[in-house]
């Protein structure tokens, strides 16, 4: 493990959409790592804070530019302060799924174009290894469970995750021209909590649309009621299945991508894809139940209909991560939602004012 280090040791990795919610966790996984992270980010759905709590958790603040992906000049420019990057994580995209509904174009745009892009400026720099951030949304409505990689691709339930298959269907296809690129695609369950520290943690601008944030955010006063959108699934409780996944987890699993991209590829071009969640479901009771656990308080919550969209069960078969990333997570589901309600807590005293 320490050799390893030794070897990551001034390797410069640009983080697209570093100073977002699994993007901050990962600068701070890489340099724990002891690779060198540069944050690339437009500060659209991110906070200037981010930057501080980066900062607060490894002892420096990463080199940052504020630039949108779409933008290849700008993009190249930090080749000229930095002609040595070695790889490139690419996470910043749009990701609301209710909001990719309504404007499809915005989705397509950006989550296209920035992909595109960044892809342009790694040819361009000769830069081989990407790590694409996707998401288990690609796999649709699953027949069996665990799933794992084969499964199929299914049709998507919405323009965001449309687009998440596109970028997958986008770096195959650049693989197939031989383009000198390793790719590797990981597909994200669902990623909650924050960082143990409590310095850095999800920030959602206005009214939460994931589960977790939307019950610390209930719990501390700021929401008056949980809605669980449904309750007549064909599921153990009548409520949907996750797979959730502690974001430092989640954050690791991108080191070990890259350490597989950097170390151990040859020659020819590559793209590979790895499940990353622990392999476990959990009901939206089940996380009610396990938050009013960790946290001491009642949950106010009711039952509501169901929201389009939303597919009964997923969780993953995260084996091929272990064996051939060597990673797995290692967070329970308390200690997800426990450090969920710890940054919550924080997040009251930061009182941080509102951007974007
Ligand atoms: N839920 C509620 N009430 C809420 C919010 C969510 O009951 O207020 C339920 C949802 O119905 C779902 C579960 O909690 O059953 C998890 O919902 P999230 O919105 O937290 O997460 P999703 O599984 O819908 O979405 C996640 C990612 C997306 C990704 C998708 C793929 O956030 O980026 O998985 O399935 F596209």
């Amino acid at each position: 493990m320490e050799s390893l280090k030794v070897h990551r040791e001034q390797r410069k990795i640009i983080v697209t959409g570093g100073a977002g919610y699994i993007g901050s966790h990962t600068v701070v996984a890489l340099a724990r790592a002891g690779y060198h992270p540069i944050i690339v980010d437009d500060f659209s759905n991110s906070h200037p804070y981010v930057l501080e709590g980066i900062s607060n958790v490894i002892g420096y603040t990463p080199d940052c530019y504020q630039i949108n992906c779409r933008d290849l000049k700008d993009l190249n420019n930090i080749a000229k302060d930095h002609p040595d990057i070695q790889g490139l994580i690419h996470f910043a995209a749009y990701k609301l799924v209710g909001e990719s509904v309504k404007e499809p174009i915005k989705y397509y745009e950006n989550n296209i174009d920035s992909n595109i892009n960044v892809t342009k400026f790694c040819l361009e720099q000769g830069i081989k290894s990407i790590v694409f951030s996707s998401s288990c949304t690609v796999y649709g409505e699953p027949d069996k469970f665990p799933v794992s990689e084969e499964f199929p691709i299914k049709t998507a339930e919405s323009p965001y995750g449309r687009t998440k298959q596109i970028g997958e269907y986008f770096f195959e296809d650049c693989i197939k021209a031989g383009l000198p690129l390793n790719v590797i695609s990981l597909r994200y369950f669902n990623p909650i909590g924050a960082e143990e520290s409590s310095e850095i943690g999800e920030l959602p601008l206005g009214v939460p649309n994931n589960l977790v944030p939307y019950i610390t955010q209930t719990a501390i006063g700021i929401r008056e009621t949980l809605t669980v959108f449904g309750d007549d699934y064909p599921t153990p409780d009548g409520t949907c299945v996750r797979d959730y996944i502690h974001v430092s987890d989640l954050a690791k699993a991108h080191t070990a991508a890259l350490d597989k991209l950097i170390f151990e590829s040859g020659d020819d071009s590559s793209l590979e894809y790895f499940n990353i969640g622990t392999g476990r479901g959990y009901s939206v009771l089940e996380i009610i139940r396990a938050f009013e656990k960790v946290s001491g308080k009642k949950l106010s919550h009711k039952i509501g209909k169901r929201r389009e969209g939303d597919v009964p069960m997923i969780y993953a078969d995260p084996s091929k991560a272990f064996k051939e990333l060597g990673w797995r997570a290692e967070f329970n589901i308390e200690e997800a939602l426990e450090h969920a309600w710890k940054w919550e807590l924080k997040l009251r005293d930061l009182k941080l004012k509102k951007t974007g």
